[in-house]
């Protein structure tokens, strides 16, 4: 696949390290201007209008202040695949819009697929995400698209995560929220950023599985 990773900070380089590991091709869309270096393998260019042109999906991943300025400039073509890894943390969800997902779909235009995944994972999570006992970080993926979300699902599992298709956009706020709970684990509760949820099943005594 083609990936446009929007931004070129924790969250965009972990991820691109990752999807050139596994032959994805790597464009990452930066203000013009920006410093920041990106990873060795992948291209570089101006975002803006056409910054997307050609992909197959496109990962937000800037502050959620500035995101709806960011995905309108980047004005995506009609079919479009936008993988939303922002969080709305220190600044209020605007109104109507009761979740980031919904700020950021109102900006990318009613023939875009919005899809919210990767922002309940640490950065230190996304380049390699398989622990050494080979758990794999949980990772729930909405959207109201099905086949956009059965893509980022395949795409999220084949890169080493536990990939979770929990349904439609109505989970959005739950998955931010989920952000918001690894933080109070690994901040307030001390277990530190690199401490990361993976689902473990309890045996069924009588042995089928249970669910
Ligand atoms: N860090 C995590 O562990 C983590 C995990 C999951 C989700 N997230 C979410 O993912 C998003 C990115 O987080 P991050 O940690 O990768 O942030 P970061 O390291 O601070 O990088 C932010 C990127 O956004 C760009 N940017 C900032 N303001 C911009 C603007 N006005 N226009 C265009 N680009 C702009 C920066 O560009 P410059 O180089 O020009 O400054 C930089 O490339 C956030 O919404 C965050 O909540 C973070």
């Amino acid at each position: 696949m083609l990936i446009t990773l929007v931004g070129a900070g924790s969250v965009a380089t972990a991820l691109t390290v990752n999807l050139l590991r596994h032959g994805h091709a790597v464009r990452l869309a930066v203000r013009p201007g920006s410093k920041r270096p990106v990873p060795d393998g992948a291209a570089r260019v101006d975002l803006g209008p056409g910054a997307a042109q050609g992909s197959d999906l496109v990962i937000l991943a800037v502050p959620f202040a500035v995101a709806a300025h960011v995905v309108s400039d980047l004005a995506l073509p009609s079919g479009s695949v936008l993988v939303d890894a922002t969080n709305p943390f220190g600044v209020p969800v605007p109104e109507p819009h009761l979740h980031g997902l919904s700020v950021i779909a109102a900006a990318a235009g009613p023939e875009v697929a919005v899809v919210k995944a990767f922002n309940v994972v640490g950065a230190e999570h996304l380049a390699a995400p398989q622990l050494p006992d080979g758990a794999r970080p949980v990772l729930p993926v909405a959207s109201d698209d099905a086949p956009a979300r059965r893509a980022v699902v395949d795409l999220a599992d084949s890169l080493g995560f536990h990939a979770v298709d929990v349904g439609g956009a109505a989970a959005a706020p739950l998955l931010e929220d989920a952000a918001r709970y690894w933080g109070l684990l690994a901040f307030s509760g001390g277990l530190g950023r690199r401490m990361v949820l993976v689902a473990h099943q309890r045996p069924d005594p009588a042995g089928s599985p249970s669910r």
